[in-house]
């Protein structure tokens, strides 16, 4: 990480402006914690990214949010492509003054350029890949791995800086790992399967009760949380282990697999702060 935050001081005196994406999902939590101080002064896009995931509703909130703080915003889902066309316009409406001075010192054509950042598995690559037309397969970007920058065209006068090395999320907040556990992000075998979707079931429960019922036919009776919600959902879909007791190892996994896979519906797991922060 050190090496990272190195190379992006390095490199930010040559950038226009810094994007970072987001995973629509998680907001908060899929922001590298350290990315605001170490881009202080810079022009800033956000790309909402996986917005086929993410409750539509909240994503209209989080972009107005974002923008709130004086960001450039915009909505895509970079698997299909949705929304990637609007990054060079944004791009250009976020630098216009600067655009505007270049043309006036006659240098029509200068490039922009733009640092790409985001945490691992968020879509960066993909993202990269669908707004510039790369067709190069991801390069690695494992811890001890090192790669090269790379310069990727978007079109004739802007560039993307594509960071090596990886950015890691707030780890150290609990909450934060969770959240990136439930979206998959962060590897189950580091994560206790039926805490996690116990957890979920409790956000789903108070905050989507209708998927759940319409997905597992289980509701939220007064006084049931994520735990009771799971155990009904196994007992309907039959999951029992011997003695009659039910399955709810079975259940998490599926339950997990059931909402990454988007089979619940689309989701939003943070709510916008009350006050910018
Ligand atoms: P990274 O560079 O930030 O580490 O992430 P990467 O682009 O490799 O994306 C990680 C996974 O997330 C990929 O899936 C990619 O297809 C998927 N993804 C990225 N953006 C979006 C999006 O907006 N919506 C959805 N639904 N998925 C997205 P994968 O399973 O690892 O690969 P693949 O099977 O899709 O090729």
């Amino acid at each position: 990480m050190t090496k990272t935050r190195r190379m992006v001081t390095a490199e930010l005196g040559n950038m226009d402006a810094v994007c970072e994406i987001i995973d629509a999902r998680i907001p908060l939590s899929s922001r590298n914690p350290d990315i605001d101080e170490l881009t202080a002064g810079k022009r800033r896009i956000v790309v909402l990214n996986r917005v086929d995931q993410a409750d539509p509703d909240m994503t209209k909130k989080w972009a107005a949010y974002f923008r709130s703080l004086g960001y450039a915003v915009i909505e895509v889902d970079a698997k299909s492509g949705a929304g990637v066309k609007q990054f060079a316009p944004a791009v250009r409406a976020l630098l216009k003054d600067k655009l505007d001075a270049y043309e006036a010192k006659g240098q029509v054509g200068r490039v922009l350029r733009v640092m790409v950042l985001g945490i691992p598995n968020v879509g960066k690559s993909t993202f990269i890949n669908k707004v510039s037309g790369r067709k190069t397969a991801k390069a690695e970007d494992r811890p001890g791995v090192t790669r090269g920058k790379q310069w990727v065209p978007v079109d004739r006068t802007l560039e993307l800086l594509d960071t090596p090395g990886i950015l890691w999320p707030k780890f150290e907040d609990p909450e934060v790992g969770i959240r990136l556990a439930f979206t998959g992000a962060i590897k189950d075998d580091v994560v206790d399967i039926e805490e996690l979707a116990m957890r979920l079931m409790d956000y789903l429960g108070r905050n989507y009760p209708r998927a759940i019922f319409e997905r597992y036919k289980v509701t939220a009776e007064d006084g049931d949380d994520g735990w009771a919600l799971l155990q009904k959902a196994a007992r309907r879909r039959g999951f029992l282990i011997s003695g009659g007791e039910v399955d709810t190892e079975r259940m998490s996994r599926i339950l997990l697999d059931e909402f990454r896979g988007g089979k619940l519906g689309r989701f939003t797991l943070e709510t916008v702060p009350e006050e910018p922060s």
